[in-house]
């Protein structure tokens, strides 16, 4: 296995910007992008190719499976996106049957690396390559609401006013519309997030917290019926994933990885905060949550088994 070298399969919207994303980062040497449209690939890889003078050296061409068996990492962005008023779950169907033919591709090639799902809806995946490929489950995970959490911290940063890194704070649970934010646990530089706010001088915690969340949540919604796909912030999920992965970092990410008992869930992924390093999603962490989020929790996990339960995998 080569750690310098990675893939992206799908050179959509979601896969070029990754592949972007990744190339200003530096992590790898060697990029092989996949698609469908191999044209699409050949015209991403050449363009990305040409801005090499102004980045961190790396090779990046347009493969096929034969080309992808070495790498560290393979990134899933095939599939179908949401189209307007299109929820992620409407997906489902049409993005299965191409991960059903993606996922043995890659097995035959004796990959040994981790496979990183984005595409859409993204627990599923994860869940359906996880059980196609046969792989262990720290091997197989989703982006999950990595980018959730971003938006929120965002989100929590403008309305107080602080640097959103030092926003402590989670969206788990489906990457979708039955997520949650984990209030009881944020915090701003260890202080709890509604004395921050009164620091800050806002006192109407309950609107701001619903009308947070409500913006989180929809971001994507918003997004599309503006632009007609999202793409940049999840291509800079995406690089974060991976740079925990190559530099073996350890960060805890709120990516999407199968629960074995874990908050009293099982046999679906889901996104909870998980340690991300070389091995993968290595450790699954238990937080604590307050009785409502772990009801919203449970319920979401519900979501995803009617979902799961529909599905022949
Ligand atoms: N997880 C997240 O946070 C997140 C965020 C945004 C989008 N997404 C998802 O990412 C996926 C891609 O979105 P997009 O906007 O890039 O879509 P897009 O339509 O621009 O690109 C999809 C690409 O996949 C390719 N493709 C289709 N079937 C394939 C196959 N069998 N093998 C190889 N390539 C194949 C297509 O040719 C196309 O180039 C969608 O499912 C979308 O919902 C996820």
């Amino acid at each position: 296995m080569n750690i310098q070298k990675a893939a992206i399969i799908g050179c959509g919207f979601v896969g070029a910007s990754s592949a972007f994303s990744l190339m200003q980062r530096g992590l790898f040497s060697e990029l092989v992008l996949l698609d469908a449209n191999q044209k699409k690939a050949e015209g991403e890889a050449m363009d990305l190719s040409h801005g090499r003078p102004f980045a961190h050296p790396m090779k990046i061409y347009a493969g096929t499976y034969d080309d992808i068996g070495d790498c560290a990492l393979i990134i899933i962005t095939a599939g179908a996106n949401q189209k307007p008023g299109e929820t992620r779950l409407d997906l489902v169907h049409k993005n299965v049957a191409i991960f059903k033919s993606i996922i043995p591709e890659i097995t035959k090639r004796n990959f040994e690396g981790i496979l990183m799902i984005v595409a859409n809806p993204v627990d599923i995946l994860t869940y359906a390559a996880l059980k196609i490929s046969g792989y262990p489950k720290e091997r197989v995970f989703g982006s999950g609401t990595v980018l959730d959490t971003a938006r929120f911290r965002y989100l929590l940063s403008e309305h107080l006013n602080v640097a959103s890194r030092s926003v402590h704070a989670y969206i788990i649970g489906e990457h979708g519309d039955s997520e949650l934010a984990v209030w009881s646990g944020a915090n701003v530089s260890g202080i709890h997030i509604n004395d921050f706010c009164e620091l800050r001088g806002h006192f109407s915690h309950d609107e701001a917290m619903e009308r947070i969340y409500k913006n989180v949540r929809d971001s994507a919604y918003e997004i599309i019926e503006r632009k007609g796909a999202t793409y940049y912030g999840v291509a800079m999920a995406v690089a974060r994933i991976a740079e925990s992965i190559v530099r073996d970092e350890h960060s805890v990410l709120s990516v999407t990885s199968l629960m074995e008992g874990e908050y009293g869930l099982n046999d679906l992924c889901i996104s909870v905060p998980t340690i991300v390093s070389q091995k993968g999603a290595e450790q699954v962490l238990e937080i604590p949550l307050s009785e409502k989020e772990q009801a919203e929790l449970k319920k979401s996990a519900e979501e995803l088994h009617k979902v799961l339960e529909s599905l022949d995998l």
